[in-house]
């Protein structure tokens, strides 16, 4: 008995110690000056709403999503720390942008600002980056706009002065000029993402002296120039993506620094020659190497024997001549797209391709000038579907093999002629012309040999 009331005497005192500690050091809150500059912010981007009704109270405590604040300074003092705009999900339900949104000057005017994220904010009339953009915190370590196609303005140099930005996104803006050169002296960056934008001129080779960088895309601009070598030192890069642009000349060699961590090259649409570089059999991460609508020009490689991992090659509208290397079915067999069209490839399809069944999702090698029979299956075929393109190669032919050997082989012939490219039947009737009996039978002659 004794024991219990004892019991309830210490919870007492506690709770009245807890009550005394909580009354003595109150929670810090959010200054007046900042909370003055969130609403002033909020209500630029969005002015339709009431904020200041809506969100009377710290707002800290008691915000919209979008606003995050720290406890900062040894716990002493509470700052904004992360302001995100535009719906994103339900899940992530940023203050919605209004009809007109622009940036109000208090936006550098957080102190400890950390994260400034965008979405899907600025669509309507242009609206410019201003002056004082550049003056927000220095402890930004990522700033980001996404799909806001009316921002318009230019990356200013200042941009150099965010020492601690770990990621700059710029996906889906009206934002053109050059990259600034001083992007070089955002040393912690692991992602630089200028897409989908207008920027132009070259890209500055001081992009090199970002060692900590992942993600490098510059794609979907209009860069010229040659690709900076210097990129080639980016050990630690996973991807690099400069396709969609006006780069030209020989893709550098020194891109072999990339070895060992890259998984995603491309360099698609731009207009690159010289051959497709063979320092590529040293990138034995990549999963994905797109290369395509390039004047490169010269062989496809014997460059595959290391490059097992690889699930997607684009290879499309290359100037690629000669014949298919069969080493590319023996040594990639998780290949799960091939885009070789709109080459001068000649030759058979070899028949170590026929490894390729087990993952190959798409192939095409339309508009070639290859020939012979392709070394795939009835129900590989059938499988794949209008994913299997091959109109466009006059000697080219799929005999029909059926799995049991009783029956007649069946060709079907690959003519752009007879069949449209996504339309490919081997159930059923088969398409064959008359006007190309000749080739008709050398596929059948083919088939005979074969088996
Ligand atoms: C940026 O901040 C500095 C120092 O606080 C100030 O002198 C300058 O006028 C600001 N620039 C702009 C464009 O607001
Ligand atoms: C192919 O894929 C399998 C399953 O994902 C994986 O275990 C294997 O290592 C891959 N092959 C190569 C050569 O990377
Ligand atoms: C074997 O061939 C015949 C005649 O072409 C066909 O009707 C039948 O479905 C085939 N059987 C199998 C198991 O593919």
């Amino acid at each position: 008995m004794t024991s219990l009331s004892n019991l309830l005497h210490l919870h007492l005192l506690l709770l009245a110690w807890l009550l005394a500690a909580s009354a003595e050091s109150p929670e810090p809150r959010l200054s007046p000056s900042e909370q003055e500059s969130a609403y002033l912010v909020l209500e630029a981007i969005n002015p339709a709403i009431d904020w200041r009704s809506l969100y009377p109270d710290d707002l800290c405590f008691s915000g919209p999503h979008g606003v995050v604040c720290d406890l900062l300074v040894d716990e002493e003092e509470i700052h904004v720390t992360e302001l995100s705009f535009g719906y994103l999900s339900d899940y992530s339900s940023n203050p919605p942008c209004g009809e007109n949104p622009h940036f109000a000057p208090r936006i550098s005017s957080f102190p400890f600002l950390r994260k400034l994220f965008f979405y899907n904010c600025f669509a309507g009339g242009p609206v410019y980056l201003p002056g004082y953009f550049w003056n927000l915190s220095s402890s930004l370590e990522e700033l980001v706009f996404i799909e806001n196609p009316s921002l318009i303005g230019h990356l200013s140099g200042e941009i150099g002065k965010y020492a601690s930005l770990r990621r700059l996104v710029v996906s889906g803006s009206g934002i053109s000029g050059n990259v600034p050169a001083e992007v070089g002296k955002l040393r912690a960056l692991e992602q630089l993402v200028l897409s989908r934008s207008r920027f132009d001129g070259a890209i500055p080779a001081s992009v090199g002296d970002l060692g900590r960088l992942r993600i490098l895309d510059l794609s979907a601009n209009r860069l010229g120039g040659e690709l900076p070598a210097e990129i080639g030192g980016l050990g630690g890069l996973l991807k690099l993506d400069l396709s969609k642009n006006g780069l030209r000349g020989v893709i550098p060699d020194r891109l072999i620094g990339l070895r060992e961590e890259l998984e995603f090259l491309d360099l698609s649409d731009n207009r690159f020659e010289g051959g497709v570089p063979l320092f590529l059999a040293w990138m034995g991460r990549l999963r994905e190497l797109h290369l395509s609508r390039n004047p490169l020009g010269g062989y496809v490689p014997e460059i595959w024997e290391g490059l097992g991992g690889i699930l997607g090659i684009g290879f499309s509208g290359l100037g690629l001549v000669g014949k298919i290397p069969a080493s590319m079915g023996a040594f990639l067999a998780n290949l799960s797209y091939l885009g070789m069209e709109d080459n001068h490839l000649e030759g058979e399809v070899p028949i170590e391709w026929g490894r390729f069944e087990k993952n190959l999702k798409e192939l095409n090698l339309e508009n070639n000038r290859l020939n012979g029979r392709v070394p795939f299956s009835a129900d590989f075929v059938a499988r794949i579907g209008g994913k299997l393109r091959l109109s466009g190669n006059p000697g080219l032919c799929l005999a029909a093999e059926t799995g049991n050997k009783s029956g007649n082989p069946q060709p079907v012939l690959f003519r752009s002629s007879l069949l449209a490219s996504s339309t490919v039947s081997t159930s059923g009737g088969f398409h064959v012309s008359h006007r190309s009996f000749f080739t008709w039978s050398l596929c059948f002659f083919i088939y005979l040999l074969r088996f």
